[in-house]
């Protein structure tokens, strides 16, 4: 391994090596952005989604769903992903490479979070800069930069005429469901639901391996909140400590990290919001538990600029990988934007009603057209002109105040007598009133949480002289629990326990690997490489004393082993694993196996 090699080209090796993960469809020549998890990347995958759904929809006490990752054309309109889910975009002239040109400008000046500056802009700084085509050095000056939609659009059923697109988030899959989720939630704020599915978004230059991909996905929580009623459970994270990187600070010349707790930090208005708060603490905790070096983990809040058209606030949770920062979710405050956008353009009530401590008097606006008059004066109109009296009375009651009143159809103004109109005002008693709910999202990137773990795990020292490389995966994700070896293969009593051990791991919920090729030194280093937290060996001294049949339990990151009873195999193994019993009560407990004797 040379010196030169980055933490992510060792990554690559190692991921493509293990079964981690490779570029997808290479017989075909690939697909740039598209990835497949091999046999030890889907494991690790699937066991971070379920510590996230643990922890995020079963502890939370929220929903969770699954939606279509095909949604039609209207449901992106009223998100805005049509108009502005966009990147900028500038093509080589030479090579006709597509680049985004907001990443070139990163990579070649000191500029951060480029993404924020306006287009005209973008193409002085590339000017000034004499930027060039990472593909070809062709000089890029006076290219122009557009505006490019990231989504992937595609024909729902034979045709043209339904055009649908690939979600390029799991949220609006939860938004358009509101109506009906919120009759599960017995229409009472706060309830959360959460997603984890694929998104796509057609990148214009994916890179750094899972870390940018078309394909990817995501594990999504929108909170459904009363802005002004509901609180979340702060004292539970209010110590948890946090590194922050607040937008004053990266605006400021010589700008740091604020080291606080989350209690401090929503107190002294440094998270401006107490929900984003509790997630941030929830979030720090979560990804410390399942193996991300906190050392290495910030949240930085976004720039005004950088802020998604959705967005009132936010906060990224990034990890650091060969001294480049990854966004590996957000914390956003999304405020009413999505349920106002699908109330206005979908069918169906985006609200939810909101009962008072005590019901109200209030004063409403009633209006009772006479229709015998305005049938014959205004023909097929009249349902319209009854329909915009009715809304202008909840509008501007003072409309009335004359003898005509004025509404307006279709840019044509039409005039009403007023006792025609036959406005009153009337007092009525009310229990409650229709809300918009706000919502707060924490989404996770899960691929690139898989990157992040699979970089902060990775290790190297010395095992009885030798080097070896291992991953410290925390034995929750990691995607092998066990691995079981007879200590040689051809001792058929060996063999025929050990085969009975794997049996008795695997009914007792353990993934376990079982190999018996190689010596046992390389069958531990292949465990360490992909993982594996221990190991069992079946050796003849185990089955041949006068005692009760012993195995031997080895630790990865220390390469420790004790030897313990068979009959005690899955409960110690349970108990280390779940973390309930460290592996140093093992050592105090049992007979420490000298090193070296495992071969
Ligand atoms: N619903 C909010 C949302 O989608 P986002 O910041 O665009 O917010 C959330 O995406 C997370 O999804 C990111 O923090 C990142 O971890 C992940 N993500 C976004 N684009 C990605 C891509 N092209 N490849 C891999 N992961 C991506």
């Amino acid at each position: 391994m040379s010196q030169e090699e980055t933490e992510g080209e060792r990554l690559a090796e190692l991921a493509k090596r293990r079964g981690y993960f490779f570029g997808a469809s290479g017989a075909y020549g690939g697909a740039a952005g598209f990835y497949t998890f091999g046999p030890q990347g889907a494991s690790l995958k699937s066991n971070v989604e379920d510590a996230w759904r643990e922890r995020f929809t079963v502890q939370e006490g929220n929903f969770e769903v699954e939606a279509p990752t095909i949604m039609p054309e209207p449901v992106f309109e009223a998100s805005g992903h049509l108009d502005g889910f966009d990147d900028m975009l500038v093509e080589c002239p030479q090579c006709g490479e597509s680049h985004r040109a907001d990443h070139l400008i990163e990579d070649e000046t000191s500029i951060e979070e480029a993404e924020t500056l306006p287009i005209p802009e973008v193409e002085d700084l590339i000017e000034e800069h004499e930027i060039q085509c990472p593909a070809c050095g062709a000089h890029l000056s006076g290219e122009p930069v557009d505006d490019f939609n990231l989504m992937f659009e595609t024909n729902i059923g034979p045709g043209s005429s339904t055009p649908g697109y690939l979600r390029p988030e799991t949220a609006q899959g939860i938004f358009v469901e509101f109506p009906r989720i919120k009759e599960y939630a017995r229409n009472s704020l706060p309830f959360g639901v959460t997603q984890i599915g694929r998104a796509y978004r057609n990148e214009i230059s994916p890179r750094k391996s899972i870390v940018r991909t078309r394909e990817f996905t995501q594990a999504e929580l929108e909170q459904f909140v009363d802005p002004e009623r509901d609180e979340p459970d702060l004292e539970s994270v209010r110590d948890v400590e946090v590194t922050l990187y607040p937008a004053t600070e990266q605006e400021r010349d010589g700008g740091g990290y604020v080291e606080t707790t989350v209690g401090a930090a929503v107190e002294e208005g440094i998270v401006g919001d107490a929900w984003v708060g509790y997630f941030l603490g929830v979030a720090q905790e979560w990804y410390e538990r399942i193996g991300v070096d906190v050392d290495r983990f910030r949240f930085r809040q976004h720039l005004p600029g950088e802020r998604a058209h959705y967005a009132a606030d936010c906060w990224d949770a990034e990890s650091e990988v060969d001294g480049d920062w990854i966004e590996i979710a957000g914390f956003a405050y999304r405020g009413d934007y999505d349920l106002s956008k699908h109330d206005e353009y979908g069918d169906d009530e985006f609200t939810i009603f909101r009962q008072f401590d005590e019901p109200k008097e209030v004063e409403e606006a009633v209006v009772e057209p006479d229709m015998s008059v305005l049938g014959p004066e205004f023909g097929g109109a009249a349902g319209d002109v009854k329909a915009a009296l009715e809304d202008l009375a909840e509008r501007d009651p003072s409309a009335f105040e004359g003898d005509v009143v004025e509404v307006e159809i279709d840019g044509e103004t039409h005039e009403v007598d007023a006792d025609v109109a036959n406005f009153r005002i009337e007092e009525r008693t009310v229990s409650g009133e229709h809300i918009t709910p706000h919502v707060i999202e924490p989404s996770f990137g899960v691929d690139r949480t898989v990157y992040t773990l699979l970089a902060h795990a990775y290790e190297r020292d010395e095992v009885d002289g030798e080097a070896r490389s291992f991953l410290s995966l925390s034995p929750e994700v990691a995607p092998t629990d066990v691995g079981v070896f007879p200590l040689v293969s051809n001792v058929e009593r060996l063999v025929e326990r050990a085969e009975g051990i794997v049996d008795d791991l695997r009914t007792a919920g353990f993934s376990v690997v079982y190999d018996d090729s190689g010596s046992i030194g390389r069958r531990y280093r292949r465990q360490d490489e992909v993982g594996t937290p221990f190991c069992v060996t079946v050796d003849r001294d185990g089955l041949e004393g006068d005692g009760p049949d012993t195995v031997t339990i080895r630790e990865r990151d220390t390469a420790r082993q004790v030897r313990v009873p068979v009959s005690d195999l899955v409960d110690e193994l349970r108990a280390v694993e779940s973390g309930d019993r460290p592996f140093d009560d093992l050592v105090d407990a049992y007979e420490l196996v000298a090193p070296g004797a495992d071969g």
